[in-house]
């Protein structure tokens, strides 16, 4: 059983939105169109990777998924779990996460050049990193990075980090360039409008949609998971629905009129913190999202 979450509806998107409501009230949940959240499938390991290749490709085949980033590193998973998603669902809106940027698998790459043929493997199997259109609803990928603006990398850090091995930038790249780097690609889709509009990325928006019940142990992550600069953009697009990954701690709150929501899949030992099953963020009576 999938949760799903329709109540969404009832923040923001003014008239319009308010007459899709009144539809959804009346239409049976098999007549309506559901955009499904996830990332962190980490599909190198096999528990994982099973999930996958256990999904439906009846169930979706109308609706939406939202892949925030981290499939894997490696590229032959990546474009068999493309084709095989894409036969799942109608549309799928992707990001890559750090893990798709690892080159250590992939000699002769940097990063900046793993990301643009992980970005070309999405495209020729269907799979959208551009804002998407659907009717009253709006799905917009934001990319990003970290550079240190949730705090300086300690010792800690540096040393247990993987990106820092994994990742090789190119001449004259620190996290702050790579960061700019990646977030100059979001800036043409800020002024995108319509009714509804949820934003993803695979790097946390802001450091506090991290729970309280993080042990101060863990809190060295806290520099590498995302940037401030993310914020900015989220709050010039103003989404009813921002989604992120990359925490791998499932997450439901609202912070300055966005829901923030976070449904990693995470890794195999982590099920405490992960839900582990896809999550419906919103859903439109079939047809209105090809208006
Ligand atoms: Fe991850
Ligand atoms: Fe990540």
């Amino acid at each position: 059983m999938f949760l799903c979450v329709s109540l969404w509806l009832k923040i923001g998107g003014g008239f319009r939105f308010n007459i899709i409501l009144a539809i959804l009230c009346f239409l049976p949940y098999n007549c309506l169109m559901k955009v499904y959240a996830i990332s962190d499938l980490h599909i190198d390991y096999e528990e994982n990777r099973q999930w996958v290749y256990n999904l439906s490709q009846s169930e979706y085949k109308d609706d939406i998924l939202v892949l925030a980033g981290d499939v894997t590193d490696e590229i032959p998973l990546i474009e068999k779990a493309f084709r095989f998603l894409k036969k799942c669902f109608k549309e799928i809106l992707y990001v890559p996460g750090n893990h798709e940027l690892w080159t250590s698998r992939n000699n002769g790459l940097d990063s900046l050049e793993k990301f643009d043929l992980v970005k070309t493997i999405a495209e020729n199997n269907g799979i959208r990193l551009k804002p998407g259109e659907f009717g009253p609803l709006s799905i917009v990928p934001l990319f990003g990075w970290y550079d240190y603006s949730f705090g300086p990398p300690s010792q800690e850090l540096k040393s247990q980090w993987t990106d820092y091995k994994a990742c090789i930038w190119p001449e004259g790249f620190d996290e702050k360039k790579v960061t700019r780097y990646f977030i100059s690609f979001n800036e043409s889709f800020l002024t995108l409008k319509n009714s509804f509009i949820i934003s993803f990325s695979h790097f946390l928006p802001r450091v506090d949609l991290m729970p309280f019940y993080i042990p101060h142990s863990k809190r060295y992550l806290y520099p590498a998971l995302g940037t401030h600069q993310l914020e900015l953009q989220v709050r010039r697009l103003s989404p009813q629905i921002h989604i992120y990954g990359h925490s791998h701690v499932n997450m439901n709150i609202k912070k300055d009129n966005t829901t923030y929501i976070n449904n990693a899949f995470g890794y195999p030992h982590e099920k405490w913190t992960t839900s582990k099953q896809l999550l419906c963020v919103f859903q439109l009576p079939h047809g209105m999202g090809d208006l």
